[in-house]
């Protein structure tokens, strides 16, 4: 099969993560989970004890980074300069400081240099994120922007971290607020993408809708 790029775009707690891996498995294709190689350079910060509001300093360690994710659906994993980081980077200090390092637009423009690369080595490709219909892949066959109710979203991530709702919501809010006001690619919902609302909405729905989309696309 030919190339198909399908972008999903979101805030945190959208869903993004589970359907897209789950459209990915369904349809062969592989998977990238952007927002784990913005966690990922953050780890590196906070490893270096580098203030990640110091953006210089932040640029500079993330050019030293080797950043390796694996595009396996079912087993994708990261890591940085060697080590596997997956479970550190879900982690509450990391989460407490990706915005701040993903706003920095040296870590973008690396960032987003490697996702492209790595969808064109992929061909067909699931990728999620928060910028990916509108910066990353403005090409992508297909985009999706997933949305759902604050309430819902914080629920959803605090039952998937196993963290308290009301700190969770309030971390949520923090972050949506940050990714969606930053000068550098904020969170925007690209003007041709397909907005679904997945407040009331089963994964299951979601995936198959997205599946007969992209069936009716390519
Ligand atoms: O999706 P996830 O919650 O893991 O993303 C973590 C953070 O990474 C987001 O809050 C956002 O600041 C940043 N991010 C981004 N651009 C992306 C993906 C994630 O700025 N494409």
């Amino acid at each position: 099969a030919g190339r198909c790029v399908v972008a999903v775009d979101g805030p945190s707690g959208s869903g993004k993560s589970t359907v897209s891996r789950r459209l990915a498995s369904l349809v062969d294709a592989s998977y990238l989970d952007t927002g784990a190689m913005y966690r990922a350079i953050t780890w590196a910060v906070l490893r270096s004890a580098v203030d990640p509001h110091d953006a210089e300093s932040v640029a500079k360690v993330a050019g030293e980074t080797d950043l390796e994710i694996g595009v396996d659906p079912q087993a994708y994993s990261v890591s940085v300069d060697g080590t596997i980081v997956d479970r550190e980077i879900r982690g509450p200090e990391v989460t407490g400081a990706v915005s701040a390092v993903s706003a920095v637009p040296a870590v973008r423009a690396l960032l987003v240099a490697m996702q492209r690369d790595i969808i064109a080595t992929a061909g067909r490709i699931v990728v999620e994120g928060r910028d990916i219909g509108s910066v990353v892949a403005p090409d992508a066959e297909l985009k999706v922007y997933l949305t759902a109710s604050a309430d819902a979203r914080a629920q959803r991530r605090s039952t998937e971290y196993a963290t308290d709702l009301t700190a969770t919501a309030a971390d949520l809010a923090r972050r949506d607020k940050f990714d969606s006001t930053r000068t550098a690619d904020p969170l925007r919902q690209a003007d041709d993408a397909v907005v679904l609302d997945t407040t009331e909405l089963g994964i299951d729905e979601v995936v198959t809708q997205l599946r007969s989309l992209l069936d009716s696309r390519v």
